[in-house]
Protein backbone atom coordinates (compact mmCIF):
# COMPACT_ATOMS: atom_id res chain seq x y z
CA UNK A 1 0.00 0.00 0.00
CA UNK A 2 2.44 2.08 1.21
CA UNK A 3 4.79 1.58 -2.36
CA UNK A 4 1.57 2.22 -4.24
CA UNK A 5 0.68 5.37 -2.62
CA UNK A 6 4.46 6.61 -3.13
CA UNK A 7 4.58 5.82 -6.68
CA UNK A 8 1.43 7.25 -7.25
CA UNK A 9 1.91 10.70 -5.58
CA UNK A 10 5.06 10.86 -7.58
CA UNK A 11 3.01 10.02 -11.05
CA UNK A 12 0.88 13.07 -9.79
CA UNK A 13 3.65 15.39 -9.04
CA UNK A 14 5.61 14.74 -12.07
CA UNK A 15 2.09 14.97 -14.85
CA UNK A 16 2.11 18.46 -16.63
CA UNK A 17 0.33 19.14 -19.37
CA UNK A 18 -2.30 21.92 -20.10
CA UNK A 19 -4.37 20.66 -23.42
CA UNK A 20 -8.14 20.27 -22.31
CA UNK A 21 -7.20 16.71 -23.93
CA UNK A 22 -4.29 16.57 -20.81
CA UNK A 23 -6.98 17.82 -18.02
CA UNK A 24 -9.20 15.24 -19.08
CA UNK A 25 -6.98 12.39 -19.03
CA UNK A 26 -5.35 13.28 -15.64
CA UNK A 27 -8.96 13.41 -14.29
CA UNK A 28 -9.71 9.78 -15.60
CA UNK A 29 -6.30 8.89 -13.95
CA UNK A 30 -6.87 10.63 -10.67
CA UNK A 31 -9.97 11.50 -9.62
CA UNK A 32 -12.82 9.66 -11.41
CA UNK A 33 -14.53 6.65 -10.16
CA UNK A 34 -11.96 4.37 -12.36
CA UNK A 35 -8.94 6.02 -11.06
CA UNK A 36 -6.50 4.59 -9.56
CA UNK A 37 -6.55 6.15 -6.05
CA UNK A 38 -10.41 4.78 -6.02
CA UNK A 39 -8.93 1.64 -6.46
CA UNK A 40 -6.68 2.01 -3.80
CA UNK A 41 -10.08 3.36 -1.83
CA UNK A 42 -11.27 -0.18 -2.66
CA UNK A 43 -8.27 -1.62 -1.17
CA UNK A 44 -7.94 0.06 2.09
CA UNK A 45 -11.70 -0.63 2.70
CA UNK A 46 -9.81 -4.50 2.95
CA UNK A 47 -7.32 -3.78 5.46
CA UNK A 48 -7.02 -4.54 9.45
CA UNK A 49 -7.86 -1.45 11.69
CA UNK A 50 -4.26 -0.97 12.25
CA UNK A 51 -3.11 -0.52 8.75
CA UNK A 52 -6.10 1.43 8.31
CA UNK A 53 -4.83 4.03 11.40
CA UNK A 54 -1.43 3.92 9.21
CA UNK A 55 -2.65 5.01 6.26
CA UNK A 56 -6.15 6.99 6.03
CA UNK A 57 -4.41 9.84 6.26
CA UNK A 58 -1.87 9.61 3.58
CA UNK A 59 -4.92 8.29 1.28
CA UNK A 60 -6.57 10.87 2.02
CA UNK A 61 -3.77 13.60 1.02
CA UNK A 62 -2.91 12.12 -1.76
CA UNK A 63 -6.78 12.54 -2.82
CA UNK A 64 -6.26 16.03 -2.02
CA UNK A 65 -3.27 16.32 -3.78
CA UNK A 66 -4.43 14.91 -6.96
CA UNK A 67 -7.69 17.74 -6.81
CA UNK A 68 -5.42 20.44 -6.66
CA UNK A 69 -3.18 19.62 -9.28
CA UNK A 70 -6.30 19.26 -11.61
CA UNK A 71 -6.98 22.41 -10.39
CA UNK A 72 -4.22 23.97 -11.44
CA UNK A 73 -4.01 21.82 -14.80
CA UNK A 74 -7.01 23.42 -15.74
CA UNK A 75 -6.31 27.01 -14.58
CA UNK A 76 -3.04 26.73 -17.04
CA UNK A 77 -5.51 25.01 -20.03
CA UNK A 78 -7.53 27.98 -19.27
CA UNK A 79 -4.56 30.41 -19.62
CA UNK A 80 -3.56 28.82 -22.49
CA UNK A 81 -6.79 28.98 -24.40
CA UNK A 82 -6.84 32.66 -23.73
CA UNK A 83 -2.90 33.41 -24.90
CA UNK A 84 -4.54 31.64 -28.74
CA UNK A 85 -7.62 33.80 -28.03
CA UNK A 86 -9.42 30.55 -28.09
CA UNK A 87 -11.83 31.64 -25.49
CA UNK A 88 -12.33 35.01 -24.03
CA UNK A 89 -13.65 34.63 -20.62
CA UNK A 90 -13.99 37.49 -20.06
CA UNK A 91 -17.54 37.85 -21.99
CA UNK A 92 -21.04 37.85 -20.10
CA UNK A 93 -22.78 34.78 -20.67
CA UNK A 94 -25.21 34.52 -23.77
CA UNK A 95 -28.83 33.60 -22.66
CA UNK A 96 -29.26 31.42 -26.08
CA UNK A 97 -31.80 29.33 -23.99
CA UNK A 98 -35.14 30.17 -25.30
CA UNK A 99 -35.72 30.68 -29.09
CA UNK A 100 -38.46 32.82 -30.57
CA UNK A 101 -41.22 32.83 -33.86
CA UNK A 102 -39.76 35.44 -36.63
CA UNK A 103 -41.94 38.69 -36.40
CA UNK A 104 -43.16 37.70 -40.12
CA UNK A 105 -43.94 34.18 -39.04
CA UNK A 106 -45.99 35.53 -35.84
CA UNK A 107 -48.30 38.32 -38.31
CA UNK A 108 -48.23 35.52 -40.92
CA UNK A 109 -49.92 32.73 -39.07
CA UNK A 110 -51.96 35.84 -37.40
CA UNK A 111 -53.62 36.61 -41.04
CA UNK A 112 -54.34 32.91 -41.75
CA UNK A 113 -55.97 32.17 -38.43
CA UNK A 114 -58.57 35.04 -39.26
CA UNK A 115 -59.48 33.62 -42.58
CA UNK A 116 -59.65 29.80 -40.94
CA UNK A 117 -61.88 30.74 -38.60
CA UNK A 118 -64.23 31.95 -41.41
CA UNK A 119 -63.91 28.79 -43.45
CA UNK A 120 -60.79 30.00 -45.88
CA UNK A 121 -57.75 26.96 -46.36
CA UNK A 122 -54.38 27.62 -47.03
CA UNK A 123 -52.26 26.27 -50.05
CA UNK A 124 -48.96 26.99 -51.27
CA UNK A 125 -47.02 26.85 -54.88
CA UNK A 126 -43.89 27.53 -56.57
CA UNK A 127 -41.35 30.42 -56.19
CA UNK A 128 -39.68 29.70 -59.33
CA UNK A 129 -42.88 30.27 -62.35
CA UNK A 130 -43.47 29.85 -65.47
CA UNK A 131 -44.54 32.88 -67.00
CA UNK A 132 -48.23 32.08 -67.97
CA UNK A 133 -48.85 31.84 -63.90
CA UNK A 134 -47.25 35.07 -62.88
CA UNK A 135 -48.12 37.08 -65.92
CA UNK A 136 -50.14 35.96 -69.07
CA UNK A 137 -52.78 33.67 -67.78
CA UNK A 138 -53.32 36.90 -65.09
CA UNK A 139 -54.29 39.03 -68.16
CA UNK A 140 -51.23 40.93 -68.17
CA UNK A 141 -50.94 41.27 -72.15
CA UNK A 142 -47.38 40.30 -74.03
CA UNK A 143 -45.40 43.13 -73.78
CA UNK A 144 -47.58 45.40 -72.02
CA UNK A 145 -46.42 48.12 -69.26
CA UNK A 146 -48.32 46.25 -66.94
CA UNK A 147 -45.51 44.08 -66.89
CA UNK A 148 -42.86 47.00 -66.11
CA UNK A 149 -45.11 47.61 -62.75
CA UNK A 150 -43.13 44.56 -60.97
CA UNK A 151 -39.47 44.82 -61.56
CA UNK A 152 -39.20 40.74 -62.30
CA UNK A 153 -36.19 38.71 -62.20
CA UNK A 154 -36.16 36.64 -65.41
CA UNK A 155 -34.75 32.90 -64.91
CA UNK A 156 -35.00 31.56 -67.91
CA UNK A 157 -36.54 31.41 -71.87
CA UNK A 158 -38.54 28.48 -73.03
CA UNK A 159 -40.57 28.54 -71.42
CA UNK A 160 -40.22 31.98 -69.75
CA UNK A 161 -39.31 31.84 -66.52
CA UNK A 162 -39.35 34.10 -63.49
CA UNK A 163 -39.15 34.70 -59.50
CA UNK A 164 -42.87 34.77 -58.74
CA UNK A 165 -43.42 38.83 -58.33
CA UNK A 166 -46.63 38.29 -56.33
CA UNK A 167 -48.35 35.30 -54.73
CA UNK A 168 -51.16 35.97 -57.13
CA UNK A 169 -49.68 33.04 -59.90
CA UNK A 170 -51.15 30.38 -57.07
CA UNK A 171 -54.60 31.34 -57.89
CA UNK A 172 -53.98 30.34 -61.45
CA UNK A 173 -52.92 26.98 -60.38
CA UNK A 174 -55.70 26.45 -58.36
CA UNK A 175 -58.53 27.79 -60.64
CA UNK A 176 -57.02 25.42 -63.18
CA UNK A 177 -57.07 21.89 -61.53
CA UNK A 178 -60.51 23.21 -58.89
CA UNK A 179 -63.40 23.49 -59.32
CA UNK A 180 -65.09 26.26 -57.89
CA UNK A 181 -66.54 26.46 -54.81
CA UNK A 182 -63.18 27.56 -53.85
CA UNK A 183 -61.86 29.59 -50.84
CA UNK A 184 -58.00 29.99 -50.06
CA UNK A 185 -55.37 32.17 -48.50
CA UNK A 186 -51.95 31.60 -50.30
CA UNK A 187 -48.34 33.22 -47.86
CA UNK A 188 -45.29 33.03 -49.80
CA UNK A 189 -42.54 34.47 -50.82
CA UNK A 190 -41.91 36.69 -53.37
CA UNK A 191 -39.40 38.70 -55.15
CA UNK A 192 -38.72 41.98 -57.24
CA UNK A 193 -35.84 43.09 -58.22
CA UNK A 194 -35.23 46.23 -56.40
CA UNK A 195 -32.99 48.07 -54.66
CA UNK A 196 -32.30 47.24 -51.26
CA UNK A 197 -33.23 49.76 -48.52
CA UNK A 198 -35.03 50.59 -45.38
CA UNK A 199 -38.14 50.96 -47.93
CA UNK A 200 -37.72 48.03 -50.75
CA UNK A 201 -36.09 45.16 -50.88
CA UNK A 202 -35.58 41.66 -53.27
CA UNK A 203 -37.53 39.78 -51.64
CA UNK A 204 -40.82 39.68 -49.39
CA UNK A 205 -43.84 38.12 -48.42
CA UNK A 206 -47.03 37.98 -48.90
CA UNK A 207 -50.67 36.25 -48.26
CA UNK A 208 -53.06 35.87 -51.30
CA UNK A 209 -56.21 35.67 -50.43
CA UNK A 210 -59.03 34.08 -53.77
CA UNK A 211 -62.69 33.27 -53.28
CA UNK A 212 -64.70 31.80 -56.45
CA UNK A 213 -68.08 30.89 -56.35
CA UNK A 214 -71.89 31.41 -57.91
CA UNK A 215 -72.96 35.09 -56.95
CA UNK A 216 -69.79 36.31 -55.45
CA UNK A 217 -70.22 39.93 -54.91
CA UNK A 218 -67.96 43.27 -54.43
CA UNK A 219 -69.84 43.25 -50.97
CA UNK A 220 -68.29 39.95 -49.97
CA UNK A 221 -65.15 41.42 -50.84
CA UNK A 222 -65.46 44.49 -48.82
CA UNK A 223 -67.65 42.67 -45.86
CA UNK A 224 -64.83 39.81 -45.81
CA UNK A 225 -62.13 42.81 -45.44
CA UNK A 226 -63.37 44.22 -43.02
CA UNK A 227 -63.74 41.79 -40.45
CA UNK A 228 -60.02 40.98 -41.38
CA UNK A 229 -58.94 44.59 -40.62
CA UNK A 230 -61.01 44.79 -37.68
CA UNK A 231 -59.62 41.15 -36.36
CA UNK A 232 -56.36 42.12 -36.81
CA UNK A 233 -56.00 45.95 -35.99
CA UNK A 234 -58.47 45.96 -33.42
CA UNK A 235 -62.42 46.48 -33.70
CA UNK A 236 -62.22 50.34 -33.69
CA UNK A 237 -60.34 49.84 -37.11
CA UNK A 238 -62.07 52.15 -40.01
CA UNK A 239 -61.46 50.94 -43.90
CA UNK A 240 -61.43 52.73 -46.98
CA UNK A 241 -61.61 51.22 -50.59
CA UNK A 242 -59.77 53.51 -53.61
CA UNK A 243 -60.35 52.59 -57.00
CA UNK A 244 -57.17 51.14 -58.47
CA UNK A 245 -55.46 48.93 -61.25
CA UNK A 246 -54.65 45.56 -61.13
CA UNK A 247 -54.62 43.55 -64.86
CA UNK A 248 -56.67 40.43 -63.30
CA UNK A 249 -59.33 42.25 -61.44
CA UNK A 250 -62.27 44.25 -62.24
CA UNK A 251 -62.92 46.27 -61.06
CA UNK A 252 -60.12 46.88 -58.96
CA UNK A 253 -59.10 48.48 -55.28
CA UNK A 254 -56.63 49.19 -52.44
CA UNK A 255 -57.70 48.82 -48.94
CA UNK A 256 -56.71 51.44 -46.04
CA UNK A 257 -57.34 51.33 -42.37
CA UNK A 258 -57.41 54.11 -40.30
CA UNK A 259 -54.43 54.84 -38.50
CA UNK A 260 -52.80 57.04 -35.97
CA UNK A 261 -53.85 60.46 -37.48
CA UNK A 262 -54.32 59.16 -40.95
CA UNK A 263 -54.75 56.51 -43.67
CA UNK A 264 -52.55 53.51 -44.41
CA UNK A 265 -53.16 51.19 -47.49
CA UNK A 266 -52.71 47.77 -47.03
CA UNK A 267 -53.81 45.53 -49.55
CA UNK A 268 -54.94 45.15 -53.44
CA UNK A 269 -58.02 43.61 -53.81
CA UNK A 270 -61.15 42.81 -56.21
CA UNK A 271 -63.47 40.92 -58.54
CA UNK A 272 -61.76 38.43 -60.54
CA UNK A 273 -61.03 39.81 -63.86
CA UNK A 274 -63.66 37.23 -66.27
CA UNK A 275 -61.21 36.63 -68.43
CA UNK A 276 -58.86 35.17 -65.53
CA UNK A 277 -61.78 32.45 -65.27
CA UNK A 278 -61.99 31.51 -68.81
CA UNK A 279 -58.28 31.44 -68.82
CA UNK A 280 -58.37 28.66 -66.13
CA UNK A 281 -61.24 26.78 -67.59
CA UNK A 282 -64.36 28.30 -65.38
CA UNK A 283 -67.15 29.55 -66.60
CA UNK A 284 -67.09 33.05 -66.42
CA UNK A 285 -71.36 33.23 -66.70
CA UNK A 286 -71.60 30.74 -63.94
CA UNK A 287 -69.18 32.30 -61.33
CA UNK A 288 -67.54 34.94 -59.87
CA UNK A 289 -65.23 35.69 -57.25
CA UNK A 290 -62.74 38.01 -55.25
CA UNK A 291 -58.70 38.08 -54.65
CA UNK A 292 -56.72 39.96 -52.57
CA UNK A 293 -53.22 40.32 -51.97
CA UNK A 294 -51.61 42.11 -49.06
CA UNK A 295 -47.50 42.79 -47.70
CA UNK A 296 -46.87 40.55 -44.68
CA UNK A 297 -43.74 42.58 -43.90
CA UNK A 298 -45.76 46.09 -44.43
CA UNK A 299 -48.29 44.89 -41.66
CA UNK A 300 -45.40 43.50 -39.33
CA UNK A 301 -43.68 46.71 -39.76
CA UNK A 302 -47.46 48.99 -38.52
CA UNK A 303 -47.76 46.20 -35.71
CA UNK A 304 -44.22 46.57 -34.39
CA UNK A 305 -43.66 49.79 -35.48
CA UNK A 306 -40.57 48.31 -37.20
CA UNK A 307 -39.09 51.18 -39.86
CA UNK A 308 -36.01 49.09 -41.52
CA UNK A 309 -37.33 46.74 -43.86
CA UNK A 310 -33.90 45.20 -43.92
CA UNK A 311 -34.73 43.83 -40.27
CA UNK A 312 -36.25 41.20 -41.28
CA UNK A 313 -33.96 39.37 -43.07
CA UNK A 314 -30.73 39.76 -41.36
CA UNK A 315 -31.19 37.49 -38.35
CA UNK A 316 -29.60 39.65 -35.84
CA UNK A 317 -30.47 38.45 -32.44
CA UNK A 318 -31.30 41.68 -30.62
CA UNK A 319 -33.72 42.24 -33.05
CA UNK A 320 -35.46 38.92 -33.34
CA UNK A 321 -35.20 38.51 -29.13
CA UNK A 322 -37.43 41.00 -29.03
CA UNK A 323 -40.11 38.47 -30.15
CA UNK A 324 -39.95 36.02 -27.54
CA UNK A 325 -43.14 34.72 -26.31
CA UNK A 326 -45.32 36.81 -28.72
CA UNK A 327 -47.46 34.17 -31.35
N1 LIG B 1 -50.75 40.77 -56.72
C1 LIG B 1 -50.98 42.14 -56.34
C2 LIG B 1 -49.63 42.76 -55.90
O1 LIG B 1 -48.69 42.05 -55.71
C3 LIG B 1 -51.97 42.25 -55.21
C4 LIG B 1 -53.33 41.76 -55.56
C5 LIG B 1 -53.71 40.45 -55.34
C6 LIG B 1 -54.26 42.64 -56.12
C7 LIG B 1 -54.98 40.02 -55.66
C8 LIG B 1 -55.53 42.21 -56.43
C9 LIG B 1 -55.87 40.90 -56.21
O2 LIG B 1 -49.53 43.96 -55.77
Amino acid sequence: MKDKIESIKKDIEQYSGSSAEAVEDFRVKFISKKSVINDLFEDFKKLSVEDKKEFGKTLNDLKTLAKEKLVSLSSGSIKNNTKNNTIDFSLPAEDDSVGSLHPLRIVRNNIIKIFRDIGFSIEDGPEIEEDWYNFTALNFPENHPAREMQDTFFISKDPDTVLRTHTSNVQIRLMEKQEPPMRVVIPGRVYRNETVSAKSHCFFHQVEGLYVDKNVSFKDLKDTLYYFAKEMFGSDTKVRFRPSYFPFTEPSAEMDISWKDGWLEILGSGLVDPNVLENCGIDSKEYSGFAFGMGIERIAMLKYGIDDLRLFSENDKRFLKQFRGVH
